[in-house]
C-alpha cells in the first residue's frame, strides 16, 4: 500500500474512535514495534535509493502526523475523564459563577450599630430571657398588681402557667436581672425581642426588638443621661439632628421623659411633612432617672446611689433612617425589600 493510501486508511479508523482503548489500539497497529509504519520502513531495503529518499521522508511525514492526531485525541479524552469526575460537563476554563453574599437584616444592622455606639461610650451588653417573672417585668420595677400603668402593656401570658410567667413586655426587667447580679458603678445595654398583644399595623407588631440603657453610680444626674443620649441621636441621625425631652411618665423612673428627635425629613416644622406631621419633631424613646423604689426593690441605698434608664425601639430607629413607612415589611422577608440595604 502506498503512503496516501495508508492516510487515507488511518484517517477513516481515526474518526470512529471512540474510547481510549480505541485509540491506543490504533496507535499499536501504527506506530507500534510491528506496526504498519515499522514494517514500510523495513521494506524500504528492497527500493533503489532515489525511491527510498521519497518514501522515506512521505512515511515520516505520515508518522509526526499520526503522532499529532493521536496525542491531541488522548488529551481530549482526559479532559473528558475529568470532566466526568468533576461531575459537570461544563468548561472548567470559564470564569467561576459569582457567589451571591448574604446581608445583615435591616433590624439586625442598627440593633449591632446601636450596640457599637454604646460600647464606645463604655457601656457592656447584658441580656435577659424573653418569658420573664411578672415580678422582674412588672413588680420590681415599681408596677404593682392593680396599678394602672399595667394597663398599658397588652401582655402576653404563659397559660396554665403557676408561675405566672409572661412574654416581656420591654427590655428593662434586664435592668433588675442586672442590679440583682452587680455591684455599682456600671453602665449596660440589653438589646433583644419583647412582645405586646397588639393589634398588628403599619407602626404596631406583636413582636419587635429594644435596647434599653442603664447607668448606676453616684452622683448620676439628669444631664448625663441628656448629654448621653443627645449624642446617641447625634450619632444616628446625624450631627444637625437635636434632641428635645418631654416630661412623661413610667412607674420605673422619677423624672421621667420622652425624647423626641427634630424631624429628619423636613428639618423644621413643615406643615405637610409625611413623617412628623408637621410638628417639626419625631417621637424616639422613653428615659427617666431611675426610681427609688426600683432601687429599693433590688437592695440598693437610694441615697448613695443614682442612675439613668432609657428605652429605645429599633424599629422605630430603622423607620426613621431608612424612610420606612410601614414596619410590617420588616417581618415579611421579601427580597426585592431586604436586598435594599
Ligand atoms: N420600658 C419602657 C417602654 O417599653 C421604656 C423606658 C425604658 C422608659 C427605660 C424609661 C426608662 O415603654
Amino acid at each position: 500500500m502506498d503512503v496516501p493510501d495508508l492516510k487515507k486508511k488511518f484517517d477513516s479508523s481515526f474518526k470512529k474512535i471512540t474510547h481510549l482503548s480505541e485509540l491506543e489500539s490504533l496507535e499499536k497497529e501504527y506506530l507500534g514495534g510491528k506496526g504498519i509504519l515499522k514494517s514500510l520502513i523495513l521494506n524500504l531495503k528492497t527500493l533503489s535509493l532515489e525511491e527510498k529518499q521519497k518514501k522515506g521522508s512521505e512515511i515520516n511525514s505520515l508518522k509526526v502526523e499520526i503522532e499529532e492526531k493521536l496525542s491531541q485525541k488522548r488529551t481530549d479524552f482526559e479532559t473528558l475523564e475529568i470532566e466526568k469526575k468533576l461531575g459537570s460537563p461544563e468548561d472548567s476554563s470559564l470564569p467561576a459563577v459569582p457567589l451571591s453574599l448574604g446581608r445583615f437584616h435591616p433590624i439586625t444592622s442598627i440593633l449591632e450599630e446601636v450596640i457599637d455606639l454604646f460600647r464606645e461610650l463604655g457601656f457592656h451588653v447584658a441580656r435577659g430571657p424573653e418569658i420573664e417573672s411578672d415580678e422582674n417585668n412588672f413588680g420590681a420595677l415599681n408596677i404593682p398588681k392593680d396599678h394602672p400603668a399595667r394597663d398599658m402593656h397588652d401582655t402576653f401570658y404563659i397559660k396554665d402557667d403557676p408561675e405566672k410567667k409572661l412574654l416581656r413586655t420591654h427590655t428593662s426587667p434586664v435592668q433588675i436581672r442586672l442590679m440583682r447580679e452587680e455591684k455599682p458603678p456600671f453602665r449596660m445595654i440589653a438589646p433583644g425581642k419583647v412582645f405586646r398583644h397588639e393589634a398588628i399595623d403599619s407602626t404596631h407588631s406583636s413582636v419587635f426588638h429594644q435596647i434599653e440603657g442603664l447607668v448606676v453610680g453616684e452622683n448620676i444626674s439628669f444631664s448625663d443621661l441628656k448629654g448621653t443620649l443627645e449624642m446617641a441621636n447625634q450619632k444616628l441621625f446625624g450631627a444637625s439632628v437635636r434632641s428635645r425631652f418631654r416630661p412623661s411618665y413610667f412607674p420605673f423612673v422619677e423624672p421621667g421623659a420622652e425624647v423626641d428627635i427634630s424631624c429628619t425629613l423636613c428639618k423644621g416644622p413643615a406643615p405637610a411633612c409625611p413623617v412628623c406631621k408637621g410638628s417639626g419633631w419625631i417621637e424616639l424613646l422613653g428615659a427617666g432617672m431611675v426610681h427609688p423604689n426600683v432601687f429599693k426593690a433590688v437592695h440598693y441605698d437610694p441615697k448613695l446611689w443614682t442612675g439613668f434608664a432609657f428605652g429605645m425601639g429599633i424599629e422605630r430607629i430603622a423607620m426613621i433612617r431608612y424612610g420606612i413607612e410601614d414596619m410590617r415589611l420588616f417581618y415579611e422577608n421579601h427580597l426585592d425589600f431586604l436586598s435594599q440595604f
